[in-house]
């Protein structure tokens, strides 16, 4: 048996709720065999666990690690040169049009090996473990076509085989249209339901399904076909939901029972009612907001006061949110949603679990 005892914080945050007992004093933590086994008085616990080695947190603060549920964080280069073009005022989706954006990055990632991308992953999981992550999901959705959406899928499973954190895996087949499908957009729908999905579940490659709906990408119609599809084959859906627009992403990820709808810029307060009502997570995204120089932020206060769960995550990605740090994600919400800093570490963790499903894990 192997016993530490987690001590000397000035303050211990449970994340069991942003109200009852959350910020505990003069408390330390024990932990037996690397699972918590008691959360109590230091004197009590330096009793109980007398022969455990101590741990001093020297005044700081202890917090569950952060659930990061929404990432795109197997990629080839960064999309540095939008970066600046849109410093110059160029809209994201007008980038996307000329040829920048997400199909960027399929360009590159259709031309990477496999065993380069996990070279590439590997560091960029280095760092937001060194951030404090200690679950982190990550989607494909830089190869749409089978074939690559496979090798990214494999390749975040081989990351995961190597680092001491979890990764959760999400199929986002659906994050674009290619281009070779750019004038016969139902005809890649076809391919996703039919090809993409039933080849990752026969390798149990995923467990979540994603789609990007938004005005100009995927349909409410198509979403729902892919997402139907997917969860005839196990995969839990998501959405990319009212990110830039309203599209009615919030209401059909209640409707189908998704896990979470994520971003929600625009989302409409028949949406925010949907959510509050259904066990789908509200998941903001205030990082990516704040890259693209938006001063739009998601109403996170509505759907709190409406009863809806919200969950924080970076989305870090090559092109909108280029950073796997928390507590980036955690100060744009607090200064820009107007989010208490302990309900955003209740975000951050909590929700980010519920997010994943992982919360009774
Ligand atoms: O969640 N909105 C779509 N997908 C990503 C952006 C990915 C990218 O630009 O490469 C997002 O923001
Ligand atoms: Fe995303």
């Amino acid at each position: 048996m192997s016993a530490q005892l987690f001590t000397d914080f000035s303050q211990i945050i449970t994340c069991e709720s942003p109200r009852d007992n959350a910020v505990l004093t003069n408390t330390a933590l024990a932990v037996v065999d690397g699972r918590i086994a008691a959360i109590g008085a230091e004197k009590e616990l330096s009793h109980r666990f007398a022969d455990a080695e101590i741990v001093s947190g020297q005044g700081s603060v202890l917090t569950p690690g952060f659930v990061d549920s929404h990432t795109h964080a197997l990629f080839g280069r960064y999309r540095a040169d939008e970066y600046a073009m849109r410093a110059r005022g160029v809209p994201y989706m007008e980038i996307a049009r000329l040829g920048g954006g997400i199909n960027a990055s399929v360009t590159d990632l259709r031309h990477r090996s496999e065993d380069e991308l996990v070279d590439i992953t590997l560091p960029r999981i280095a760092e937001l473990i060194e951030g404090g992550t200690t679950t982190v999901e990550i989607k494909s959705g830089y190869g749409l076509r089978t074939e690559d959406e496979l090798k990214m899928l494999r390749a975040i499973r081989r990351v995961a085989e190597r680092v001491p954190i979890d990764i959760v895996p999400t199929l986002l087949a659906a994050h674009e249209f290619p281009a070779e499908y750019k004038s016969s957009r139902d005809a890649y729908v076809e391919l996703i339901i039919h090809d993409t999905i039933p080849a990752v579940a026969a390798e149990n490659l995923a467990v979540f399904c994603d789609v990007f709906m938004e005005p100009g990408v995927f349909t409410r119609e198509q979403t729902r076909t892919i997402l139907e599809a997917g969860s005839a084959h196990g995969l839990v859906p998501k959405v990319h939901a009212d990110e830039f627009e309203w599209s009615g992403g919030a209401e059909l990820a209640a409707l189908l029972g998704a896990a979470s709808a994520d971003h929600l810029g625009a989302i409409s307060d028949a949406g925010i009612a949907a959510l509050a009502n259904s066990q789908t997570v509200a998941t903001l995204l205030p990082a990516t907001l704040f890259f693209l120089g938006k001063t739009h932020f998601a109403p996170v206060r509505k759907l709190l006061d409406a009863g809806a769960t919200i969950a924080l995550a970076t989305d870090y990605n090559p092109g909108t949110a280029a950073s796997p740090s928390m507590q980036l994600a955690l100060t744009c919400a607090c200064s820009y949603m107007a989010l208490d800093p302990l309900e955003a570490i209740v975000a951050a963790t909590a929700g980010g679990a519920r997010a994943l499903r992982l919360e009774n894990g």
